[in-house]
């Protein structure tokens, strides 16, 4: 099976299923058909697959003609239809795997697919999941499902291993065509199999380790990384403003260091699909063996109360114009979980706007990439546009995300007050309507 798979990916001959059109697994897609490996995405949402099929991009990391032009030539088809899996030769699942309501991992999307994937699985079909979760679902999860549903023995029949995506949403450098990538196997032939098969694609480094549950591992290192130490970041910051100094002037100093020191920044809150979520799937399986994560849990703790210590700031803002929170009109601008994009999943302005209703604030959002959002079930609409004359008519403009599609200055010369949790006006000169986190 391995002679003959690698044949395959060298005269790419292998055809390629993504399953999961999303933020992952549309720029995979993409990039697998443009290395000439004919692709076939697989999706529950007809909306997405229609849209595919029409050659419209709804991804902002996928070149818009990069699509079209792959879809105008039969590179790349989407289908609801998972019975064309028996066609693919490669599967990379690339679905959700959020929290349930209770924090903990909800794999439902994984374990469906899966099933899915299994009916239709045949022999010498390489399987890898991509979706962020905790070590050993590969191996406990994945590998019986498809087994059972397929009748086939993985590592004779078929391989599987686990590769996680790196995707940064807008990072203009690095996409998923030139990230690093890691691949962990069930089998050393099926990590080789599996590496050459993205070395194909790809041309960042493709890095070998020796099974999934080590992969798994290494992504899940990779969030909770960030997750602590911008928790760290954060608790210093609520120090550093007793204290009368700015964490952010702390921190620029800090990474003239050359070595040793990765900048993070103070912020409202975490946000994404991702650094929020993630590092719960592994405090969710170290409870298996008895064991508590607690730098985890403290970086959960205090990342957590961030969107809560923003409004505090905001009412004592508020205070010193002698306002109350309760009637006051407040602009939150910005409701993504980053800076220049569209995504506002698990994004911490959502809170803080809750939070800001919740004192009986009278709160808009503004937001050039997001008109409107959907946050527990009810749907809240943004302000079209900001000009100077809209901007003075509030009491206080809250920014809670860094886009550099609006105009500052303005927002500086008109608004009455402004608490900037991110630090985007810090190169405008006149500081005196302006606090920072
Ligand atoms: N978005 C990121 O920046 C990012 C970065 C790295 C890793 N990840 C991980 O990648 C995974 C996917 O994230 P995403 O942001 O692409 O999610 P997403 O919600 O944008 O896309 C997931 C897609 O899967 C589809 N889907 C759900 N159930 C399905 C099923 N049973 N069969 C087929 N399709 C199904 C959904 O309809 C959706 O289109 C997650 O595990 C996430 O943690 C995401």
């Amino acid at each position: 099976m391995k002679e003959e798979l690698l044949k395959k990916i060298s005269s790419k001959e292998i055809k390629v299923g993504v399953v999961g059109l999303g933020y992952v697994g549309l720029p995979l897609a993409v990039e697998k058909a443009k290395a000439g490996f004919k692709t076939i995405g697989f999706d529950v949402q007809e909306e997405k697959v229609r849209l595919v099929n029409e050659g419209h991009n709804y991804i902002g990391d996928v070149v818009d003609s990069d699509l079209a032009d792959l879809v105008r030539s039969r590179m790349l088809t989407a289908t609801t239809d998972f019975s064309f899996i028996k066609d693919v030769d490669f599967i990379a699942i690339c679905v959700p795997t959020p929290l349930d309501a209770h924090q903990q991992p909800d794999i439902s999307y994984v374990r469906s697919s899966t099933e899915a994937i299994s009916k239709y699985l045949t022999k010498g079909t390489m399987v890898v999941l991509e979706s962020t979760t905790y070590p050993g679902t590969t191996e406990e999860l994945i590998k019986p499902i498809l087994e059972e549903g397929s009748g086939l023995k993985c590592g004779e029949d078929f391989y599987l291993g686990f590769s996680p995506e790196r995707v940064d949403p807008g990072n203009l450098i690095y996409k998923t065509k030139n990230t690093p990538k890691v691949v962990g196997a069930i089998g050393k032939d099926a990590t080789e199999v599996i590496a050459a098969m993205y070395r194909a694609v790809l041309e960042g480094e493709v890095y070998e380790v020796s099974s999934p549950a080590v992969a798994e591992m290494e992504k899940i290192l990779e969030n909770t990384y960030r997750n602590v130490n911008i928790g760290l970041v954060n608790e210093l910051t609520m120090l550093c403003q007793k204290l009368g100094i700015s964490m952010w002037e702390v921190v620029d100093a800090a990474k003239t260091k050359p070595y040793g020191f990765q900048a993070f920044y103070p912020g409202p809150g975490l946000g994404g699909h991702c650094i929020p979520l993630d590092p719960y799937y592994l405090s969710w399986k170290a409870r298996e063996y008895g064991f508590h994560t607690s730098m985890i849990e403290s970086s959960m703790m205090i990342n957590d109360q961030m969107p809560e210590y923003c409004v505090e700031r905001a009412s004592k803002i508020l205070n010193r114009q002698m306002k109350s929170m309760k009637g006051s009109k407040i602009l939150v601008l910005g409701v993504a979980y980053k800076q220049d994009i569209d995504d506002y999943r698990e994004s911490p302005a959502l809170r803080v706007i809750e939070i800001l209703k919740r004192e009986e604030a009278e709160v808009d959002f503004y937001d050039p990439w997001i008109a409107e959002y959907k946050y527990k079930g009810e749907k809240n609409q943004g302000i079209k546009e900001i000009n100077s004359e809209i901007i003075a008519s509030y009491d206080l403009i809250m920014i809670t995300a860094a886009h550099s599609n609006v105009d500052y200055d303005m927002i500086q010369k008109n608004a009455v007050a402004i608490f900037d949790t991110k630090n985007v006006m810090k190169a405008i000169e006149n500081r005196e309507n302006i606090e920072v986190l």
